[in-house]
């Protein structure tokens, strides 16, 4: 296992998704993954499962202060009225007095950068979080975000092989902070590309373990993948035996392209 150090948290580097698992799934999987060795949870306000991830948590053989736990505020919560009580919620929800991680999940364009980065440094005040980030922001947010003297550690964004996301990357090493790849393994779409097939044979591995190892050898990189596959879970797991090679991770990085964004929603933000 590979923790990354940032400012003062300690974040184990691999992560265990949640987006698009409904509750009796979620608790299920939460569950398997942290007996699998997994400590650290993503979920959102905008899963609707926040409450499966807390009781499996609760209910696992592992302590709380064992596991990094995320949540995010939803884009309609980010208003001075709404933010703090929807936080509330979720702690309740996911029955913790405080999260490990809150992040801002998609800006808003309704609401000023300042307005919500003011209330979730509150959050962080009042000890509903330890540590505080967004998510979906481009450099331009984030230079917005750095003004209000916020100390994030993090910037939850789409990262894979198969997107290009360098001048966003430089950013957030330049400044000190981590990238969390969603979407790590392009949603599956990994599978069959001949480079990673190649790659992976010699290892005696497949697409979606050298993509995360990709992921793993990159500085100040975590990722966060979803599978709702007990076995899946437990190979996804099974990536800190290998090493690529530095011509093997630049044969990866060559995948990438521009413009070929998995998640980009009607509200999405003018990506760099
Ligand atoms: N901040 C944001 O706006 C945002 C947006 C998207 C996602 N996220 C976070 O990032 C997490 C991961 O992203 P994601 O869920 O979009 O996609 P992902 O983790 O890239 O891919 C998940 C898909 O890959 C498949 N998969 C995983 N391991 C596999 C394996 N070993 N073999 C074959 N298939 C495999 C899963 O199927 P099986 O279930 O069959 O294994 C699932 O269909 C989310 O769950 C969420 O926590 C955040």
């Amino acid at each position: 296992m590979k923790n990354i150090k940032i400012k003062e948290a300690t974040i184990p580097a691999l992560g265990f998704g949640t987006f698009q698992l409904a509750d009796a799934t979620a608790y299920t999987v939460v569950k398997a993954a942290l007996s699998e060795g997994y400590r650290h949870i993503d979920t959102a306000q905008m899963y609707k499962n926040e409450e499966s991830v807390g009781r499996a948590i609760r209910e696992a053989d592992v302590p709380r202060d064992q596991v990094f736990l995320t949540t995010k505020v939803l884009p309609a919560n980010l208003g001075a009225k709404t933010f703090m009580p929807s936080v509330t919620e979720s702690l309740q929800k996911l029955q913790t007095d405080a999260v490990d991680l809150l992040l801002i999940h998609w800006p808003n364009a309704e609401v000023p950068v300042e307005e919500y980065m003011e209330e979730l440094m509150k959050a962080q005040q009042k000890g509903y979080t330890r540590y505080i980030g967004v998510s979906n922001h481009p450099t331009a947010l984030l230079d917005k975000v750095l003004a209000t003297g916020a100390g994030i550690i993090t910037n939850q964004v789409e990262y894979h092989p198969f997107l290009n996301q360098d001048k966003l990357y430089t950013y957030l090493q330049d400044h000190n902070l981590t990238l969390t790849a969603y979407s790590p393994v392009a949603q599956g779409k990994v599978l069959g590309n001949p480079v990673l097939k190649s790659i992976a044979d010699k290892y005696n591995k497949n697409e979606i373990q050298v993509t995360l190892r990709w992921l793993m050898q990159q500085d100040n990189v975590l990722a966060i993948p979803r599978s709702a596959n007990e076995a899946h879970i437990r190979s996804n797991f099974s990536i800190f035996d290998f090493e690529l090679t530095p011509e093997e991770m630049q044969q990866i990085n060559q995948l990438k392209q521009a413009n070929t964004r998995l998640i980009n929603p009607s509200f999405a933000p003018a990506w760099d």
